[in-house]
């Protein structure tokens, strides 16, 4: 598969990063077992990963500005073009050796997501995406499931927690889709949860009152597999919005149905 010039800077940019997450995430293994626990150890984790990824970027792409979880937004030059980055997505599961996170790299043009990338380092799956270019995991092409009722649909979403989200409303989502479907999941990486529904392992995904560096390296992963990923009300710029619906076209509607009325009731 013959790669772009952008995706090859990305990519090897996450890969450096990548390094150091998986080399970060055997230390969190050791140090479960001490009164203190990982969790500084995490912060700095992530912040490494960060500065790899900003150094990187900004080498091979000089002037763009970088917008990054932990160092907020550092303006370039060139104000067509952002990075929108996430060096960890999936802390919680990080924190607690759960090996189920990703690195989140998006590239905005002119108010367009257009290339994004999601790599979990422990299991070596990346996924790569560029608009008008298809979206893939390592070197194979993605196409989002094919089912069409939600009855059939396992269903990924994102759930309040402790002084996060709205946990009444929270929970008047869940008792409207739960007996609709035919699994739930909460994975806790909102952008591997996009890159699975792009890779149909999902076949819907929601989630409220995310960030931009949560939804931007995911949703063009989605949209170039074929699906649909908008905000709840429809609108086509989640990640600045901050909540997602992800499916193919129908399934996007159905759930989009049922998360509307749950949200009035
Ligand atoms: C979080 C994860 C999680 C989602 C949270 C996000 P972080 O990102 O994506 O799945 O439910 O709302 O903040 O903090 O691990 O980078
Ligand atoms: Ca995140
Ligand atoms: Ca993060």
């Amino acid at each position: 598969m013959l790669r772009s010039a952008l995706l090859n800077v990305m990519i090897k940019a996450a890969q450096k990063a990548g390094r150091t997450l998986k080399r970060d995430f055997g230390e969190v293994e050791n140090l479960q077992v001490s009164l203190k626990g990982p969790a500084n150890f995490v912060s700095a984790a992530d912040h490494r990963a960060e500065e790899i990824l900003f150094a990187e970027l900004t080498a091979a792409r000089p002037g763009y500005g970088f917008l990054g979880e932990e160092g907020g937004r550092r303006e370039g030059s060139d104000q067509t073009h952002t990075w929108i980055v996430d060096p960890l997505d999936g802390t919680s599961n990080f924190l607690h050796g759960i090996p189920h996170f990703a690195i989140s790299l998006a590239l905005e043009r002119e108010g367009m997501i257009v290339a994004g990338l999601v790599y979990n380092p422990i299991n070596d799956e990346l996924f790569t995406a560029e608009r008008g270019k298809g979206a893939f995991l390592n070197n194979q092409r993605l196409r989002v499931a094919a089912r069409k009722r939600l009855g059939d649909a396992v269903v990924a979403c994102g759930l309040p927690h402790l002084g996060r989200g709205d946990l009444a409303l929270g929970n008047r989502e869940l008792a409207a889709v739960q007996p609709k479907v035919a699994g739930l999941r909460r994975f806790g990486a909102a952008a591997l949860d996009l890159a699975w529904v792009a890779a149909g392992r999902f076949d819907a995904y929601w989630e409220r009152a995310l960030s931009p560096w949560d939804v931007a390296g995911g949703l063009i992963l989605v949209r170039e597999a074929g699906g649909f990923v908008t905000d709840l009300d429809g609108g086509e710029t989640p990640w600045i919005s901050g909540d997602v619906i992800a499916g193919n076209e129908a399934m996007h509607r159905e759930l989009a149905t049922v998360l509307k009325a749950a949200a009035k009731s």
